[in-house]
């Protein structure tokens, strides 16, 4: 595996990183990181102490002091060199994530060049962190927004988008002048690890960064707890399950905290009868089936139209029964493994619950490649039976649903009618159709996508959703705000003091 060696990686490693130094004893590396591939031990890693982790917290503070004095766009010239750094790394990196997440290779290449993407995004966007000039209704005063740096940024990731997910919200609070602690899942920490080597070569050499711009810390919930109480924390970034968004809002909200959550999804797309099919099915495969259904964009439930329901359910079937299952960086495999036995217990348990309840399944059965604890699996094509309209829980495998519709209002009330709202799209060449299902009485996600999957947004777009999905906006558009603080300042140049509303006070 010469990319472990490349990107840095021992047998037995520090975890915590505090930009250029690492602190910590690798012979006390607890916490082994396996592949999903054939469940081998890739490499240890000493978890974060508190003692470390109080030093980290205070090392943010003096670098924050740094770095918010330092021009946005030098701050940019940091990512710029970061990008560059990544793109030399790409395929490297990309193996890592492979190998450590299970997804095939073009996605785990893929996901690096997100990293890429954002960072050439954020270096623009230092040149243009814009506030308003208001109109005062005062003579001779001035009134503006100015965004300021807001402080320490904690960031925690999922296990499924292991370097995307942290880049977005890293570059972005980077040019916004906050530094970033960086909590990785525990299932991930060898990417972290090697992301924080190509993140401390590009700060080398740049005189005006300082040293403690970004952090690592690596451990389980418990690390991730002391991140989200900690008041020092200005805002909490956090990429997870609804359940992990409903320990960690509430922890940040008790302190009066910042968030900003992107959580589950449960997302549907809506085939309408004058759906391009072959477009429609492409996009359904990729959806549903790409990263072995554990993206949080992944696509879980379809609602087809009568009229073209026997065609794309019959093309779906035949292109389930044929795609590659196998090891994500051989071959053409399209379907990496599941991340462990929990996951696969999940899929199957909830395959059971269907079956029980009248769904006709397709696939869904585990592959075996000959590793006893190795979780592939055939991805699951799921009919629904008229008598269940719905499915409301995100489980966390390919499984696809797929239910008929009528009434394009009736699929538009049932893509809603679920506590997730992170990304939705329909498949119609009816411009009255996408015009109302992007509408405010269409769906209510997030992302609201005509004639593309629910899958594989650009970081251009804000990423993130309503309802349980947490309400938080990260990457691109305007997004940048919740890195920031606002202040709105009115100037009077005039001798006088009006006063606003007109009220007299004459002293
Ligand atoms: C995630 O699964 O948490 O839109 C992120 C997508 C990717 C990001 C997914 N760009 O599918």
């Amino acid at each position: 595996m010469d990319f472990l060696k490349v990107l840095g990686i021992e047998k037995n490693n520090r975890g915590t990183s505090t930009g250029q130094e690492w602190l910590g004893d690798s012979e006390n590396s607890s916490l082994i990181s396996y592949t999903p591939i054939d469940n081998s031990a890739i490499a240890g890693v000493a978890v974060t102490t508190r003692g470390e982790f109080e030093q980290v917290i205070q090392k943010a503070q003096g670098a924050f002091k740094i770095w918010r004095a330092t021009p946005a766009p030098k701050r940019g010239e940091i990512v710029r060199q970061i990008g560059l750094e990544l793109r030399e790394h790409k395929d490297d990196l990309g193996k890592l994530v492979s190998y450590e997440m299970g997804k095939i290779f073009q996605e785990g290449a893929g996901e690096v060049q997100e990293m890429i993407d954002i960072c050439d995004f954020a270096v623009g966007q230092s040149r243009q962190l814009y506030g308003s000039t208001m109109q005062s209704e005062r003579g001779q005063h001035r009134m503006y927004d100015q965004w300021h740096p807001l402080g320490p940024a904690g960031v925690i990731t999922a296990f499924n988008f292991p370097v995307a997910v942290f880049a977005w919200n890293a570059m972005i609070a980077a040019i916004c002048g906050d530094v970033v602690i960086w909590k990785p899942s525990e299932k991930t920490p060898l990417t972290a690890l090697a992301c924080q080597s190509l993140l401390a070569r590009a700060a080398d050499g740049f005189g005006h960064a300082p040293a403690n711009l970004s952090q690592v810390l690596i451990g389980d919930a418990s690390v991730a707890s002391q991140l989200v109480e900690d008041p020092r924390m200005k805002v909490i970034s956090a990429t997870g399950s609804c359940a992990m968004g409903r320990i960690v809002a509430p922890k940040v909200a008790a302190r009066l905290g910042r968030s900003i959550l992107e959580l589950g999804g449960n997302n549907a797309i809506t085939v309408g009868p004058s759906a391009d099919i072959a477009m429609a099915t492409a996009a359904i495969v990729f959806g549903a089936v790409g990263t072995a259904g554990q993206r949080c964009t992944s696509t879980r439930r379809l609602f087809v139209h009568d009229s073209v329901y026997a065609e794309l359910v019959s093309k779906l079937k035949a292109i389930y029964a044929r795609v590659t299952v196998g090891n994500p960086l051989e071959g053409d495999n399209l379907v990496g493994p599941l991340i462990d036995k929990r996951a696969f217990d999940a899929m199957q348990a909830n395959l059971n619950e269907m079956r029980d309840k009248g769904a006709t399944i397709t696939g869904g059965e585990r592959v075996d490649t000959g590793d006893s604890d190795a979780w592939y699996v055939r991805p699951a094509l799921v009919e629904m039976p008229e008598t269940i309209p719905n499915v409301k829980e995100e489980t966390f495998a390919p499984i696809l649903y797929v239910f008929r519709y009528t009434e394009l209002t009736d699929a538009i009330r049932r893509n809603n009618d679920v506590p997730q709202g992170l990304s939705s799209s329909i498949f119609t060449l009816d411009m009255r159709e996408a015009e109302l299902f992007t509408s405010a009485a269409g769906s209510d996600c997030g992302i609201v996508n005509v004639n593309i999957g629910t899958s594989g947004a650009e970081i251009g777009g804000a990423f993130g959703g309503e309802k349980d999905t947490g309400g938080g906006r990260e990457s691109g558009s305007d997004a940048w705000k919740g890195y920031m603080r606002r202040s709105t300042s009115t100037i009077n140049y005039g001798t006088e003091l009006p006063l606003a509303q007109g009220i007299r006070f004459d002293v």
